[in-house]
């Protein structure tokens, strides 16, 4: 069988391109005792993918040259010598930009991400969920929210990147639980879908020159918590928002991450110190022990119409993943960006 995988072949410099990547087509080998094969249907599309295409190690360690991207996904058991896992079982974890993924799940953790590794129970949910709302975007937004932002009920919560596969559950999570929303985005169609789709109170659009007005008059004694996941400029511009002791929370910083040499940091920072408030960044992967939980109550929130999950998925073979990628970027999506596989031969 025939497997197309995508290869980290150079590290970008900027926006990356078609030069840093190469298809290679592989012979799959048969399966060892222990090892499972995945056929790959539904790839995640992360920000965060950027940082691991760099020299140097972040939260996890860099891909390596001439290895397979790095990338979540969900997909189909085709085969299997593990006592774990049958044909026919559905899973998602690392599985890269590649059509077929080979594994021994005692050594899951070889191609990067941690030991995540789970089997897809709730047959009504579709899979590409379990990269959106069940997957790590749900999770970064559940206990960014509840467990670092510790929001409460009346409070003012703003959500940059709000359009996204984070900033779509994080906003949804605060609304439940209480909170005036307001996101934030690149347009006035994808305003109109967050209010009208999402669960919105208000959404700004931040190529309006006087969104910080906006945010003002919506919000007069100040913002209790900001819900971080761009950075630069609107991350400087809230700082200068915010409510006595309130708290903002970094998610990401989406903004940066194509030019991480000349990163620009808040120059309004002092507004903590008027403000007695708090800024504070944190990682998903510290509330590891706790995502059974979190999928379960976030799946209810689901079922009963309180999330709207929806994830925006295009259809593409490993050889589009570059375009797909940068489309995220130049904030294409609304929901969170997920690439349907087709297999190219
Ligand atoms: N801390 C954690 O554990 C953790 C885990 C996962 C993800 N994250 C972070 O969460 C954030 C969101 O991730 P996601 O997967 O949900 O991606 P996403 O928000 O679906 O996609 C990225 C979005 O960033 C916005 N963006 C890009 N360049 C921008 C710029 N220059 N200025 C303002 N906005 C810009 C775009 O939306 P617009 O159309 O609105 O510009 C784009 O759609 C990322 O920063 C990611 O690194 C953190």
């Amino acid at each position: 069988m025939k497997n197309n995988q995508l290869l980290l072949v150079s590290r970008p410099l900027g926006i990356p391109k078609e030069n840093n990547f190469e298809v290679h087509n592989s012979e799959v080998n048969p399966l060892k005792s222990g090892e499972f094969l995945i056929k790959n249907h539904f790839l995640s599309i992360d920000p965060g993918m950027r940082s691991w295409m760099a020299e140097g190690k972040s939260y996890i360690n860099p891909i390596r040259l001439g290895g397979v991207m790095r990338a979540m996904g969900t997909g189909v058991v085709v085969d299997s010598r593990s006592p774990d896992l049958k044909v026919g079982d559905f899973i998602t974890t690392d599985l890269g930009v590649q059509e077929y993924a080979l594994f021994d799940k005692n050594n899951i953790t070889a191609r990067g991400i941690q030991t995540y590794l789970y089997k897809l129970q709730d047959k009504i949910i579709p899979q590409q969920t379990y990269l959106g709302a069940l997957g790590i975007p749900g999770m970064t937004a559940y206990f960014g929210m509840l467990a670092v932002g510790k929001i409460q009920a009346g409070e003012t919560v703003v959500v940059s990147g709000a359009a996204g596969g984070v900033g779509t559950v994080a906003g949804q999570i605060a609304k439940l639980k209480g909170c005036t929303v307001i996101g934030i985005t690149s347009s006035d169609e994808k305003c109109q879908d967050l209010v009208n789709n999402f669960h919105f109170d208000y959404a700004i659009n931040y190529k309006t020159p006087n969104w910080r007005e906006q945010i003002m008059a919506i919000s007069p004694s100040g913002v209790n918590l900001f819900f971080d996941n761009v950075g630069g400029n609107i991350l400087n511009i809230m700082l200068s928002c915010m409510a006595k002791g309130g708290r903002v929370i970094i998610s990401g910083a989406a903004s940066q991450y194509n030019n991480m040499a000349f990163m620009r940091g808040p120059a309004n920072y002092l507004s903590l110190i008027v403000n007695r408030a708090k800024m504070e960044g944190f990682i998903n992967m510290d509330y590891y022990d706790q995502f059974n939980d979190a999928r379960i109550e976030i799946a209810e929130w689901i079922k009963s119409g309180l999330i709207n999950p929806d994830n925006f998925v295009i259809k593409g073979g490993v050889n589009d993943f570059l375009e797909i990628f940068n489309n995220m970027f130049a904030g294409k999506n609304t929901g969170k960006m997920v690439m349907q596989l087709k297999t190219l031969n």
